[in-house]
């Protein structure tokens, strides 16, 4: 509202109009009177095609994304989307496929999704994989799903817990409450790795499973991974591996060899599909053999004609997404593995972990470390700048804003007082990774010399601090005229 420009609705004003409709190339005649629209058309705003685009153009420019600069948000692996990609989703012959044109017609597809289950289970030492799943929040739920299917039909029925380390992304918790199970929560030890003496204590015969991120959400390799599994495994629990941060070990460790028994991938982060305003994202999720009857369908298998197939799981838990789950980015992650190759990816990790070492090494003098070690792909530092007065981690990534970054995550994991995580990737250069220090140190300059610059900021966004908990709970998604008036007049003060 700071700099508020007119809505289209408010430059609209009766008799404008930008469109030309082409000349009747079809005999005319009178439209059925039950085909008329009888109303909700007084509503639509009537302008010139210039006011139009410049509108929208205008809007678009206020947008931040991957494609105008670094977003350095911890957890979130927002690398740059190759355009390549985009150009292999747009084939027609995958744009425009029917998810209804039956197996035969659809071999070329298949074969993609049939690759990709392929590539993903080799990566991460899995033995089968199921790319239903739209989010990793939505992996998270099929593998408790699967869990709680696998574990019931061997007629074990008492499992009603799952482990979920205290550091954990929130969507863990929540996915076991959504499957009825209890969360029993495991505490981070000193060099923030899993409590093994909490967990010896905590896990027992009602142990469905544990939940597990690794690297963990603190940016670091759990270092007793193999140990974690057998304790879990040994009193006949499930390992299941949060894998949103497998960008840290393509080609280098397969969590399927570390103890996990099931995994999501976040297509739109480790692979670079692009993460969308909350979608299409893709979740895909691989296992263990002994848990892949209970995989959602359909799956893509050859058959012995050689030609490519859909099938469902015998003991599938069943549909997690309609059709083939979001195809488009099934796309651009084969294209992303198959551009890279082996090398490729083990690479993108090798850079992804010196990138944010990197920025740690050169921001932990002044915003303070979590824990004192050398990071994995991302790294988490603290808002407590020493010597500033009054300064949160908060008014630290709003002033970022007028740097012309994007803020990197704050305030997780929940663990970390003021927590500020910040993840690089691989796909920034030395230069960027150079500003982006510059900026971060001059800020802790100005925490201390000229706090106000920080408390007021961002002055240069298109916005200024807004009321996260209001937009939250009461967003105006449309155009509303009293509420923009309102809010108008908020914002100046009347
Ligand atoms: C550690 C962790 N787990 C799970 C998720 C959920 O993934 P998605 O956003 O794809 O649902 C996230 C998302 O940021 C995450 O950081």
């Amino acid at each position: 509202m700071d700099n508020y420009d007119p809505h289209i609705y408010e430059l609209s004003a009766p008799g404008k109009h930008g469109t030309n409709l082409p000349r009747l190339d079809v005999p005319e005649t009178e439209l059925p009177a039950n085909l008329l629209r009888q109303d909700g058309m007084n509503d639509f705003p009537e302008l010139t095609e210039p006011e139009v685009i410049r509108h929208y153009t205008r809007i678009s420019r206020n947008n931040v994304g991957i494609d105008t600069g670094m977003i350095s948000l911890g957890s979130c692996t927002m690398k740059f989307n190759p355009k390549l990609h985009e150009e292999a989703a747009r084939y027609a012959g995958f744009a425009a496929a029917h998810p209804l044109q039956g197996d035969e017609l659809s071999q070329g597809a298949l074969q993609l999704m049939y690759e990709l289950q392929d590539y993903l289970g080799e990566i991460s030492g899995f033995d089968a994989v199921s790319l239903q799943p739209a989010a990793g929040a939505q992996g998270e739920f099929t593998g408790i799903l699967v869990f709680r299917a696998y574990h019931l039909s061997r007629g074990d029925e008492d499992r009603t817990e799952v482990l979920v380390p205290d550091a954990a992304h929130g969507t863990n918790p929540a996915t076991a409450a959504m499957v009825g199970l209890k969360v029993v929560e495991v505490k981070s030890d000193a060099r923030g790795n899993v409590d093994m003496d909490d967990l010896r204590a905590k896990v027992s015969s009602r142990t469905a499973g544990m939940m597990l991120t690794n690297p963990n959400t603190l940016g670091l390799f759990e270092e007793q991974i193999v140990e974690i599994s057998q304790i879990v495994h040994s009193v006949g629990g499930l390992m299941y591996g949060d894998g949103a941060n497998f960008n840290a070990i393509l080609g280098i460790a397969k969590p399927g060899k570390l103890g996990f028994d099931f995994m999501h991938y976040n297509l739109h982060k480790t692979f670079t599909t692009p993460h969308g305003g909350g979608g299409p994202g893709s979740g895909a999720v691989g296992c263990t053999a002994a848990l892949a009857p209970f995989l959602p369908g359909p799956r893509v298998r050859q058959n012995g004609a050689g030609t490519y197939e859909l099938f469902t799981p015998e003991q599938s838990i069943g549909r997690m997404k309609a059709f083939h789950g979001n195809f488009g980015m099934l796309v651009r992650a084969w294209t992303y593995i198959r551009t890279l190759g082996e090398e490729g990816l083990r690479e993108v990790s090798e850079v992804a972990v010196l990138n944010a070492n990197y920025v740690r090494s050169h921001l932990k003098d002044i915003y303070p470390q979590a824990i004192d070690r050398i990071c994995m792909h991302e790294t988490v530092l603290r808002g407590q700048i020493p010597g500033a007065q009054g300064i949160r981690t908060l008014d630290i990534a709003k002033r970022l804003i007028d740097y012309g970054f994007h803020p990197p995550t704050v305030y997780f994991p929940l663990i970390v007082p003021e927590a500020l995580m910040i993840e690089p990737t691989e796909t920034e250069s030395k230069r960027t990774l150079d500003i982006f220090i510059q900026a971060m140190r001059a800020i802790a300059h100005e925490a201390v010399e000229t706090p106000d610059l920080l408390h007021e900021a961002p002055t240069k966004a298109p916005v200024r601090r807004l009321d996260e908990v209001r937009a939250a709970r009461q967003p105006i998604l449309r155009y509303d005229a009293a509420a923009f008036a309102k809010l108008r007049a908020e914002a100046e003060g009347r």
